[in-house]
């Protein structure tokens, strides 16, 4: 098992794999995936085993406060959960935010995600204060605008 960066030819594996994250994942277009290709890949690692494409995080440094990298998309196969895959691929970003000196990884999800809030604990993340438990997770409502709310979770690197 290997990480590499995302790059075209891994595209169609990758397309696959978020489609086994339903329902919490939601496919994108095939050009949003070269987009990440082109300009993102540094940050968006995937885990290949014997050409297969096991495992995929996308996520971006941000632009308006470049001390953030924010997580959009985890995924690994349903046949290779609990093995560490999630772990090696946030560490992956990780090491990248280290290099350019970030302050933190954030992401969020869905308060009845319940394998996800699991993961983000034990990998690191702090399931950040919000304005009612649900689940027993913190929630922000709104945070991703009307009717959309999120658990947010933050990894501090400074
Ligand atoms: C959430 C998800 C990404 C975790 O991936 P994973 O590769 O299984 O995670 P890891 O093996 O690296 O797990 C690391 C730790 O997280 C915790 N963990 C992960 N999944 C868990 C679960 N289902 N229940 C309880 N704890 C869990 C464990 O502590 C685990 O360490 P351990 O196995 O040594 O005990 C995976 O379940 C998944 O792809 N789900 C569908 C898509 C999704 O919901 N993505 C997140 C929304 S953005």
């Amino acid at each position: 098992m290997k990480i590499t960066r995302l790059s075209p030819q891994l595209i169609p594996g990758v397309e696959r794999l978020i489609g086994m994250g339903a329902p919490y994942l939601r496919l994108r277009g095939s050009s949003d995936y070269w987009l990440y290709s082109q300009l993102f890949s540094s940050t968006c690692p995937v885990a290949l085993d014997d050409g297969q494409v096991l495992g995929v995080v996308i996520a971006f440094r941000s632009q308006d406060d470049p001390d953030d990298v924010y997580i959009q998309d985890v995924v690994t196969h349903p046949d290779h959960r609990r093995r560490g895959l999630t772990r090696r691929l946030l560490g992956s970003v990780r090491h990248q935010a280290e290099e350019w000196a970030c302050r933190r990884l954030y992401l969020t999800s869905e308060p009845e995600n319940t394998a996800a809030h699991a993961a983000w604990l034990a990998i690191g993340f702090t399931n950040m204060p919000g304005d009612r438990v649900d689940h027993g997770v913190s929630v922000i409502e709104n945070y991703k605008g009307p009717g959309m709310d999120r658990a947010v979770y933050e990894w501090l690197i400074r």
